[in-house]
C-alpha cells in the first residue's frame, strides 16, 4: 500500500472504499491535500478547501467509472502519472469548462470598434497583412469560433491575410468537442441568426438540429492541447490574447507568472483580455491598463 493510501484522517477511513456507490463520496483530509497539491503543481489550479465539496462531487463518479478500488488507489495512480493519461482525465473531471459564444461581448465590440481598425490601417500601410491571436483556455471552442467570426466580419479581405487563431486548453475532452465544432440549438443561441447562417451548416443528427462550423471558419483556427504551466512551444508574437475565466482558478503568484509570460509573447501594442470576474489587482505586471479586463503591452 502506498504512503498516500495508508494515510487516514482521524477515525474516518478513506471514504470511497466503503462508499463506492454512494453519491456523498468523501475524501479524507490527507487525500484531499495530496490531490490538491498534485493538481496545483501540475497545472496551477488552486483547489483550496472551499473547493472540497465540488472535488468530491466530481471525483466520486470518476473513480467509480474508472474501476478504482479506493480513493487511495486512484490518488496513487495520479501521483505516479503526472503527465500521463490518468492526470489528463483527472483534470478533465475537475476543470470547469463553462463557456459560450460571444461571452463578455464588450471584448468583441472593443476589437471591432477600436483595436482592429487601427491594426488593419497599420498592417495595410506596412504591407504586412499578418494577424495572430490566441485563445488560451479555449474550452469547447465557442471563444475561438467567436473570434473567427468577428475577424471575418471586421476584415472583409481576411482571405488575403496571413491570419491564424491559436486555441489551446489543458483538457483533451473539451478540445475534442472544440475540434468537432458541432453545437446544439441551445449552445448556438448566442450567435445572432444572420451570423449563424453565414458560418454554420445546419444538420440533423438523431432527429435533433445541430450547427456545424463551416470550413472557412474552422480553417482559421488551430486547436492544440497545452498546459499553460508548461513550456510553450511557440514564441508569438501575438496581436492579442484572450485568457478569460482561466486565471480565476490560479493563485496570485501563478497569475503573476502567467501574465508576465503573456506579455513576453505579445507584439508591442498587443492586448491581453481577461475575464470580467478576474482582476490583476495585486499582480505585478508591465501592462498598461486600457479598461477593466483589457491590458496593452506598451
Ligand atoms: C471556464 S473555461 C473558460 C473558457 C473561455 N475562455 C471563456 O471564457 O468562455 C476555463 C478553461 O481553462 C482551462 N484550463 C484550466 N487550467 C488550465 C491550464 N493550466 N492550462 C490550460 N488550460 C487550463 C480549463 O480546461 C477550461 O476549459
Amino acid at each position: 500500500m502506498s504512503s498516500v493510501a495508508r494515510q487516514t484522517d482521524g477515525d474516518r477511513p478513506r471514504g470511497i472504499r466503503r462508499n463506492m456507490e454512494q453519491a456523498d463520496f468523501k475524501l479524507s483530509r490527507s487525500e484531499f491535500d495530496s490531490l490538491s497539491r498534485a493538481v496545483y503543481d501540475h497545472c496551477g489550479i488552486n483547489l483550496h478547501d472551499g473547493k472540497r465539496e465540488l472535488v468530491e462531487a466530481r471525483l466520486g463518479k470518476h473513480i467509480r467509472q474508472g474501476g478504482y478500488q479506493s480513493a487511495g488507489a486512484f490518488i496513487e495512480s495520479v501521483l505516479n502519472d503526472r503527465n500521463g493519461e490518468t492526470f489528463v482525465r483527472l483534470i478533465d473531471t475537475l476543470s470547469t469548462n463553462l463557456t459560450s459564444f460571444f461571452r463578455e461581448a464588450d471584448h468583441f465590440t472593443y476589437l471591432v470598434r477600436e483595436f482592429l481598425p487601427r491594426l488593419i490601417r497599420d498592417r495595410k500601410s506596412s504591407d504586412q497583412k499578418r494577424l495572430r491571436c490566441w485563445s488560451a483556455g479555449c474550452s469547447s471552442g465557442e471563444e475561438p469560433y467567436t473570434l473567427g467570426i468577428v475577424l471575418q466580419e471586421a476584415i472583409p479581405d481576411l482571405k488575403q491575410w496571413d491570419a491564424r487563431i491559436l486555441a489551446t486548453d489543458i483538457s483533451t475532452r473539451v478540445l475534442e468537442r472544440a475540434e468537432r465544432g458541432v453545437y446544439d440549438a441551445a449552445r448556438i443561441s448566442g450567435v445572432p441568426p444572420q451570423l449563424r447562417t453565414r458560418y454554420f451548416a445546419t444538420n440533423r443528427y438523431d432527429g435533433h438540429v445541430f450547427f456545424d462550423a463551416l470550413p472557412s471558419l474552422r480553417s482559421l483556427i488551430a486547436f492544440r492541447r497545452l498546459n499553460l504551466m508548461e513550456t510553450w512551444p511557440f514564441s508569438g508574437p501575438f496581436d492579442f490574447i484572450f485568457c478569460r475565466n482561466v486565471m480565476i482558478y490560479f493563485d496570485k503568484p501563478t497569475q503573476q507568472a502567467l501574465v508576465n509570460r503573456f506579455h513576453s509573447v505579445l507584439s508591442p501594442g498587443g492586448l491581453l483580455f481577461t475575464g470580467h470576474s478576474e482582476s490583476l489587482t495585486g499582480v505585478r505586471h508591465p501592462f498598461e491598463y486600457v479598461r477593466p479586463t483589457i491590458y496593452r503591452k506598451a
